[in-house]
């Protein structure tokens, strides 16, 4: 079978990386890709939010399974675009994707169906969103409530600053029209954790727990970022923790889905937040996470065709799902000045060098045959152990064989799981 990949970031290297170890695949293409599948894939230049193209290429090139990193082609509806033509295609559809593209659909479909998450107001008026943050006693996070690549979310510290956050989404627009509504949350203080689970509409298999680590510097200080690290499984998800959000959480979304007929083949990321032993909903996101996908896709034993097949066809519940014991570690390296300013077209070196660890590629590019970096996080270093000490002093002594110029990367990826033992 053929697949193609959609996307060309360190997620969508190691879905590739996964798919082309089943005895299933004879070739596999990525749109766009980057220098890294282009090693194990055929990398073709047609852009994630060229559907038209995508779907072209599919049936021209007998694709038989498509599978969807980014979740701006979900929301835009490829799923019902490929279906419609009887390809099979890895990803929910545009329905189901309101549950990223929209954080007021998934707060009501939270609220409807009793999953817990932080008490929550939908604004359109910058006046009414004022005067119900000086009426709550408690501290907020203010939500663009569209798509925003990740940078939507914002944590005022005080009241001026929230209502500054208001008038930066609601008046000025800052986030274009991801900020016609805006959600207005309790903040909740606790740990953060992130469970992907393949899911059907009908069954729902959560995948090893992650914990991605967010801020740029170390000792979670500096900007938000789209993630400089992660590790699995975390120690912050517990049996009993597992238990409640299976009950809580799991069971209640497959109610909801069925409930609203809403068809969701692919994978929900649910984003805990852990306050006092209890879950709570951050968000959901309609994809694999970036960098998360990158140490549990690497757990993975079972073969990744044979899944996202199920999951298509609606048959999850037929899947034995394996999961290696062992831990993993993954390490970003970025560009100088990232999630800001930063320069691009540096030679990355030592790539070969690496043994013990993989590599996978997000913003790079090939010139002229040598690699280069083309964006902020330019590639991450996994490394898999018995404990997870092992697996970060591999990914660490690994990372240290690759070099090119004004690199950054966090030194502390995975240290703060042993405050959850
Ligand atoms: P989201 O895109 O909704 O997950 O938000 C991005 C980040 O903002 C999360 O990973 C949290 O760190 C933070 N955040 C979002 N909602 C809340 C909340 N209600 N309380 C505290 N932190 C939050
Ligand atoms: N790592 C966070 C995300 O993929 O949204």
């Amino acid at each position: 079978m053929k697949a193609l990949v959609v996307g060309s970031g360190g997620r969508e290297h190691t879905l590739a990386w996964k798919l082309a170890q089943s005895p299933k695949i004879e070739k596999i293409y990525c749109a766009p890709g980057n220098a890294g599948t282009a090693s194990i894939a055929e990398n073709i230049s047609t852009g994630v939010d060229y559907i038209g193209s995508l779907l072209s290429f599919a049936i021209d090139n007998e694709i038989g399974l498509t599978v969807v990193g980014p979740e701006m082609a979900l929301a835009d509806g490829i799923a019902d675009v490929f279906e419609r033509q009887g390809l099979k295609i890895f990803g929910p559809r545009q329905q189901a994707a309101q549950l990223e593209a929209s954080k007021t659909f998934a707060k009501q479909f939270m609220k409807k169906h009793a999953i817990p998450t932080a008490a929550y107001e939908v604004f359109s008026n910058a006046a009414q969103a004022k005067a119900y943050i000086e009426s709550v006693e408690y501290d907020v996070v203010v939500k663009a409530d569209g798509l925003a690549a990740g940078k939507g979310v914002l944590i005022p510290k005080n009241k001026e600053e929230a209502c500054a956050a208001i008038d930066d989404i609601l008046e000025r627009r800052a986030f274009g029209p991801a900020g016609a509504t805006c959600v207005i949350e309790q903040r909740l203080e606790g740990d953060e954790a992130t469970l992907l689970c393949f899911c059907d509409g009908v069954t729902i298999k959560p995948m090893v727990s992650s914990q991605d680590h967010k801020r740029a510097l170390d000792g979670d200080q500096g900007l938000n970022t789209g993630g400089m690290g992660v590790y699995a499984p975390t120690p912050l998800v517990t049996d009993v923790l597992m238990a409640k959000v299976k009950e809580q959480i799991l069971d209640r979304i497959i109610a909801g889905m069925q409930a609203e007929e809403m068809d969701f083949r692919g994978v929900l990321y649910v984003g805990l937040m852990i306050v006092k032993g209890e879950p709570y909903v951050l968000e959901f996101n309609v994809r694999f996470g970036d960098p998360e996908c990158q140490v549990v896709i690497p757990l993975l034993e079972s073969d990744l065709v044979d899944v996202c097949l199920a999951v298509a066809e609606r048959k999850l519940a037929d899947v034995d799902l394996r999961w290696s014991t062992q831990h993993a570690c993954h390490v970003t390296m970025a560009s100088g000045g990232y999630p800001q300013k930063f320069e691009r077209g540096f030679p990355i070196s030592g790539l070969d060098k690496v043994e013990n660890a993989l590599v996978f590629h997000a913003g790079t590019a090939l010139d002229n045959g040598q690699v280069v970096t083309s964006g902020g996080r330019v590639l991450g270093v996994t490394a898999l152990g018995d404990t997870l000490p092992d697996a970060i002093a591999t990914a660490y002594r690994e990372i240290e064989k690759i070099d090119f110029k004004n690199k950054h990367y966090r030194t502390d990826i995975g240290a703060k799981a042993s405050r959850y033992l």
